[in-house]
């Protein structure tokens, strides 16, 4: 059975991944920030043997990246999936901007998963599946960033830096990695009810990332380097 390494384990889509993964029999490296807090990821992993292995990370942790690279060398990746993610509050915006906010979501959505690809790009090339999965977000598309968008343009310009900075890493490494076999792709899972996509989003976790399993279940080398809907369609860049 494929290998995932998930980051932001704990809650929302990560804790989805895992889940669905693990019950389809994969083995699971989950990371998170505070395992011991991680109830409902615990329970997962008490429920699938020992095919879900919990991992210590914060993604800021930049030495932790590394050793934990170092840990897991001799292992296979078939999908390091780079999920850990944050948004600032809503009322931040333009006119009240705040920085040192910025620069902390850029370490999270930027620099932590250009570190992980960069980390573990040995166990992904030596894997069967060798994939490369970022969670990005319409919102980090410059395209959809228009007049009458229902993506409310404008706003949320730390969030929308990050995901369409980290569009552009990820689509430079489909170039990077290609003589190695390794697909890198941004998914958008839609709108999501989880702490980030709040109550009222259009689509239910296990919906989001069912459709998102199928995506990537079907990505080839063809693929990379390409910014996909949780649905299968191309997003604009
Ligand atoms: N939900 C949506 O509608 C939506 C839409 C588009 C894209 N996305 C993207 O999908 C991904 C998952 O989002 P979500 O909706 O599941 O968000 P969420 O419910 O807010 O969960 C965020 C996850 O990221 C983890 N995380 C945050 N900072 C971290 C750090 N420094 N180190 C390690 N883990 C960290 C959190 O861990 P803790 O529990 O430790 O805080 C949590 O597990 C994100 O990249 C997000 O941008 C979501």
């Amino acid at each position: 059975m494929p290998t995932a390494f998930i980051t932001g384990a704990s809650r929302g889509l990560g804790l989805e991944f895992t889940r669905q993964y693990a019950a389809e029999g994969w083995r699971v490296f989950a990371a998170c920030r505070d395992p011991a807090g991680a109830n409902d990821l615990r329970d997962i992993a008490a429920g699938a043997e020992d095919r879900v292995r919990i991992l210590t990370l914060d993604v800021t942790d930049h030495g932790r990246i590394e050793s934990l690279a170092r840990e897991l060398a001799g292992e296979t990746i078939d999908l390091l999936l780079n999920n850990a993610g944050v948004m600032e509050p809503h009322d931040i915006t333009f006119g009240n901007m705040d920085y040192g906010m910025w620069a902390g979501i850029f370490e999270i959505n930027l620099l932590a998963p250009t570190h992980m690809a960069e980390a573990f790009v040995d166990h992904v090339a030596g894997s069967g599946r060798k994939l490369i999965v970022t969670l990005s977000s319409g919102l980090g598309s410059v395209a959809l960033n228009e007049a009458g968008s229902r993506l409310a343009p404008g706003k949320l310009y730390m969030y929308r830096t990050s995901k369409a900075a980290v569009n552009m890493v990820m689509r430079g490494l489909s170039f990077e990695l290609k003589d190695r076999g390794v697909t890198s792709v941004v998914v958008s899972p839609g709108h999501v009810r989880t702490d980030m996509g709040g109550p009222k989003a259009r689509l239910g976790p296990e919906e989001s990332i069912a459709s998102l399993r199928e995506l990537i279940d079907g990505l080839s080398i063809a693929d990379s380097g390409k910014f996909f809907s949780h649905d299968g369609g191309e997003l604009p860049w």
